[in-house]
């Protein structure tokens, strides 16, 4: 499958164009909702140009035993502050859209708290046929680049951050 490396100054300028294509859209998130591991990065670029405090959450597809799973189950949730979601816009971040099925997953989670609006921010989508599908509650879907269904190297994934740059700079 293609290989796209993305550096973290690629990153960087796709989230601030997110932030940007949220501020444009009129939807004011009170929190961003970060799902790990991916999104965290991602996220926090994107509280510098939004300003808003993020939660985090943790979804996984194996088990206990390291067991692969069908669906997705939380490893980490929002406990103590779930109370505060409710009549909360919510700004869900994640690094990929690719089957969608961890996206569905948190937002069908979270609409359980009653916020007043969920939207979906992602660094890529893959355009593919997704396993996943966002309830109709979901009204912005905000995504910096989209991609075919290629193979996407983030740099938070490197050994060797230089050797990555070195092939980002080649794509
Ligand atoms: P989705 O619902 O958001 O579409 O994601 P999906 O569950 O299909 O993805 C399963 C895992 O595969 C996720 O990681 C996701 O980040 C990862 N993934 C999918 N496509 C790519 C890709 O092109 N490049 C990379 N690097 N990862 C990809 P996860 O299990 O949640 O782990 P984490 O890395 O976020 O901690
Ligand atoms: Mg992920």
């Amino acid at each position: 499958m293609e290989k796209r490396y993305f550096t973290y100054q690629q990153i960087h300028k796709s989230a601030q164009r997110i932030a940007e294509q949220v501020e444009a859209s009129g939807f004011d998130p009170d929190v961003i909702v970060a799902i790990g591991t991916g999104g965290f990065i991602p996220a926090r670029i994107m509280r510098t140009y939004l300003g808003k405090p993020i939660l985090a959450v943790g979804v996984a597809y194996y088990d206990i035993n390291d067991k692969p799973t069908e669906s997705p189950r939380k490893v980490q949730w929002i406990e103590e502050a779930e109370k505060k979601l409710s009549d909360k816009k919510i700004l869900l971040v994640d690094e990929v859209d690719d089957t969608r099925t961890t996206l569905e997953y948190c937002v069908r989670e979270l609409m359980r708290h009653h916020p007043e609006e969920i939207a979906i921010a992602v660094l890529n989508n893959k355009d593919k046929p997704k396993k996943g599908t966002l309830p109709s509650e979901v009204k912005h879907y905000f995504v910096g680049e989209t991609l075919g269904d290629t193979w996407i190297v983030y740099p938070w994934d490197a050994h060797d951050i230089d050797e990555h740059d070195q092939l980002a700079s080649h794509t």
